[in-house]
C-alpha cells in the first residue's frame, strides 16, 4: 500500500486527476439540504466510461444515500458487464469551493468490497485525506479488512 501520508494533487497520475475533476463536478448534483455536505464520486470502467454519483438525502435521515453507493449502483444498472478500475471521492461544504477530507464511510467501503469480489478485480480508491493530501489505495479491500462477505452465509 502507498504511504498514508498522501500526495499533493500535482503528484497524482492524469487519470486520477481527471476522475477527481469528474467527482468534483458531480458534487453539483448532490442533494444535501440537511447536512450541507456535498459529496461526489467518479468511477472509471475498463472501457474508459466514467460514471459519477453524488449524495442524495431525505427528510427521513436514515434514507440518505452516499455518493459512492449512488455511483456503484449506477454502474450495476447501466454497465453490468464492465469492470470498475478506480474510484475518486471528494466533498465540500455547500457554498465553499475548497474540498474537504472525504474518507468513505464504512457502509460504502463494505459495498465497494463486494463489487471487487463480484468483478474479481481490485478497485483502486483515491480520496482526500486530512492535511489536503490525496490518499491512494490499491483496492477497496485494503480499506475494509475483515469485511463481511457471502462466505459467512453459505
Ligand atoms: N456521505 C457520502 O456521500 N459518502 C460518505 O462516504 C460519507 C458521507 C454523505 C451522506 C450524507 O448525505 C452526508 O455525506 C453527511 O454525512
Amino acid at each position: 500500500m502507498e504511504s498514508l501520508e498522501g500526495k499533493p494533487l500535482d503528484a497524482l497520475d492524469s487519470e486520477s486527476k481527471y476522475l477527481i475533476h469528474k467527482a468534483k463536478e458531480a458534487t453539483a448534483h448532490a442533494y444535501a439540504p440537511y447536512s450541507k455536505f456535498c459529496v461526489g464520486a467518479a468511477v472509471v470502467l475498463d472501457d474508459g466510461t466514467v460514471v459519477t454519483g453524488s449524495n442524495q438525502e431525505n427528510a427521513s435521515y436514515p434514507l440518505c444515500m452516499c455518493a459512492e453507493r449512488v455511483a456503484l449502483y449506477a454502474v450495476s444498472a447501466l454497465h453490468p458487464d464492465k469492470v470498475i478500475l478506480k474510484m475518486a471521492v471528494v466533498a465540500h461544504k455547500k457554498n465553499h469551493k475548497e474540498l474537504v477530507s472525504a474518507t468513505s464511510c464504512g457502509a460504502c467501503r463494505q459495498v465497494m468490497v463486494e463489487y471487487e469480489e463480484r468483478q474479481k478485480k481490485p478497485i483502486k480508491v483515491i480520496m482526500l485525506g486530512p492535511s489536503e493530501k490525496w490518499l491512494e489505495f490499491p483496492s477497496a479491500g485494503t480499506l475494509m479488512p475483515f469485511s463481511f462477505d457471502k462466505k459467512s452465509l453459505l
